[in-house]
């Protein structure tokens, strides 16, 4: 009889403790697919005489509601079950997945380095802006209107404007001017700085790059200042023993002006491609302050005297990583940077 059948699965399911997923799965084909027994007793329902109908009707239902909800319980417990177990099969003694360290640029490591070395002889840092005025970057400095000199740095202009035209520094050599109108001697300071020349890209020129200027200027300040704070500083930076020689130069803010060669620091001088044989690699501009810029600037020139000196960060670097190609330094490529990975500080 159906009242007993549902009796008696009614039971079965109250009982029906599942050890796995597989049970429950069980359970699903027996009760409640298309030919499971909850279906089964429905059709049996038909069949049964009108007055039973009544009685019965709920009590299937009632009976097909339990199927129904064993079966959802039994199913939950078993996925966060599953998810358990899959979570103790990973191996926790494998290594982790390593991330990634940034590196510092190279060429602020060799910055940082230039600015240390100075730091310790009592120079400063001084900066200024990367838009300069025509007096800042050129007429303060001994460049006469018109005077072919100014063509030795082919320049961006920004803005002309009569007199004093706007444009990006073409050296950091501006800074001197903006460091000495703003105060008295004595003055000691290196100035690193971006700067921009109108040149066209390629393994050994751009249109920018980056370079330390320094000034020292006080009372008595002579060439051999110049001289041994310089030799001092390639000692510091390429090594004990190496070498360093003036050549007669010109800049129109110094007089006299050199330009200062080390011995080449990667054959010793021997010869190799880099010097082109010759052992020798220029590395800066230098020369004592003329007395003009002084004057620009509102010092005495008759009570002070000052040296200059200023040089590219990106030769400086590839003399000392020997890299060949300019552009590396601003086409931001992982792997030419994360050769330096070892070298944070
Ligand atoms: N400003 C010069 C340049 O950019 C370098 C320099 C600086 C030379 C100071 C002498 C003194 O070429």
């Amino acid at each position: 009889m159906l009242q007993d059948k549902i009796a008696q699965y009614t039971k079965e399911i109250e009982q029906f403790t599942p050890a796995s997923a597989a049970d429950v799965e069980n359970f699903r084909l027996k009760f409640l697919v298309s030919k499971g027994i909850v279906k089964e007793l429905f059709e049996e329902f038909k069949t049964v005489s009108s007055e039973e109908k009544r009685v019965l009707g709920k009590v299937l239902n009632e009976f097909k509601q339990l199927a129904e909800t064993k079966f959802q319980e039994s199913q939950t417990q078993f996925a966060s079950a599953a998810k358990v177990h899959k979570r103790e099969e990973e191996d926790l003694t494998l290594p982790g997945d390593g991330f990634q360290l940034g590196s510092r640029h190279p060429l602020s490591l060799v910055r940082k380095e230039i600015v240390e070395i100075f730091k310790k002889l009592g120079f400063i840092v001084a900066e200024g802006p990367e838009i300069e005025d025509d007096w800042h970057n050129f007429s303060a400095l001994n460049f006469p209107p018109e005077h072919p000199a100014r063509d030795m740095q082919d320049t961006f202009f920004i803005k002309k404007q009569e007199g004093n035209d706007i444009a990006l520094r073409t050296h950091t050599s501006s800074v001197q001017v903006r460091l000495m109108e703003a105060g008295q001697p004595p003055f000691r300071a290196i100035m690193p700085g971006r700067v921009y020349r109108n040149e066209a890209i390629s393994a050994r020129a751009h249109c920018f790059f980056h370079q330390v200027e320094g000034l020292y200027v006080d009372e008595n300040v002579s060439f051999a200042d110049l001289k041994q704070t310089l030799f001092h500083f390639v000692q510091e930076l390429y090594g004990e023993g190496t070498k360093v020689r003036f050549r007669p130069s010109y800049f129109p803010f110094t007089e006299p002006s050199a330009e200062m060669d080390i011995s080449c620091s990667i054959c010793k001088g021997a010869g190799c491609n880099l010097c082109k044989h010759s052992g020798w690699v220029e590395i800066l501009g230098c020369g004592m302050v003329d007395p003009n810029v002084l004057e620009n600037c509102g010092i005495d020139s008759k009570k002070y005297s000052g040296f200059a000196f200023g040089m590219g960060i990106e030769r400086i670097t590839n003399l000392k990583y020997e890299i060949k190609d300019l552009r590396l330094f601003s086409e931001n490529d992982t792997r030419f940077l994360s050769q330096f990975e070892t070298e944070i500080i």
